[in-house]
């Protein structure tokens, strides 16, 4: 057998950005299947000095951004937080704040809302992509095109709807959220909704309807379907939908997801538009 030539730097990159790595996180790659470096030998067991002459803890001498936060503490800190926001302006500062997920640090800005924070009607995706990540607002790139057009057979627009995801970062190279990055950001995501507090909320895709609704069945099963979502100060009707990143790629699901927009359409007693 012929063996494949190498390909070039250009068919290399092509395909990088293809696999969605579309952005460098260092300077020097990082082999991570070298092998390891041979611990070394721990130093023997010095004996401890007596108390009085004993230096301070090291956690001490460690400034406290740098202790590195459990999983369990970030949710329980995210949880603390996202409670005692009084408003969304208060929300997004606390997340500009918060030091408890690592997607932070990889993406280059908080992708918090976009829309009327009065809207009646709510909806909520996955996580912002590039685009999204470049322009720090929700839904911009080819599927935002799209949801821009599902909002507009629903008869709005906008400014008369909202927007958001259940991760404000982006992940780096468009990767799936990690469970315990969505369980810290979901907090978050909550007290939005109860600030915006709309009349109806649309879940888009199977990660944020799993997320929000609690649902384990897939998106096929939940779309158009009524699920109350309880804020803790009230009860609104949600409906789940397919995202439309799914919609660019399986283009048949349309008419299904126009059944899902004239059913929320009809919740919101809006005319939509006659055509998908
Ligand atoms: N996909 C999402 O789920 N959210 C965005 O903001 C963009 C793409």
């Amino acid at each position: 057998m012929t063996p494949e030539p190498a390909p070039t730097l250009k068919q290399l990159l092509a395909f990088y950005l293809e696999a969605g790595v579309d952005c460098a996180l260092g300077d020097e790659p990082v082999n991570r299947l070298a092998e390891l470096e041979p611990v070394p030998a721990a130093p023997p067991r010095e004996v401890a000095p007596p108390r009085a002459t004993r230096e301070p803890p090291l956690a001490a001498a460690v400034p406290r951004s740098e202790i590195a936060i459990t999983p369990d503490a970030a949710i329980a800190s995210a949880r603390e937080a996202a409670r005692t926001a009084p408003t969304l302006e208060a929300l997004r500062t606390l997340l500009e704040n918060f030091d408890g997920c690592a997607l932070k640090h990889t993406a280059t800005r908080l992708v918090f809302a976009d829309g009327n924070p009065e809207a009646r009607v709510m909806f909520v995706g996955e996580a912002p992509g590039r685009d999204e990540d470049i322009e720090g607002l929700p839904f911009v790139g080819r599927s935002g095109k799209l949801l821009d057009r599902m909002i507009a057979a629903i008869g709005l627009d906008r400014g008369k709807a909202y927007i958001a995801n259940v991760i404000p970062w982006r992940p780096p190279g468009n990767r799936t959220p990690t469970p315990q990055e969505t369980q810290v950001c979901l907090p978050f995501i909550q007290r939005q909704i109860e600030l915006v507090n709309p009349d109806v909320l649309v879940t888009l895709g199977n990660p944020s309807t799993q997320a929000l609704i609690g649902t384990r069945e897939g998106i096929m099963r939940t779309r158009g379907k009524w699920f109350d979502y309880d804020t803790g100060t009230r009860v609104i009707r949600a409906i789940a939908t397919f995202h439309p990143a799914y919609l660019l790629r399986s283009p048949s699901y349309k008419r299904m997801s126009w059944q899902d927009l004239r059913a929320i359409a009809k919740a919101l007693g809006q005319q939509g538009s006659s055509s998908s």
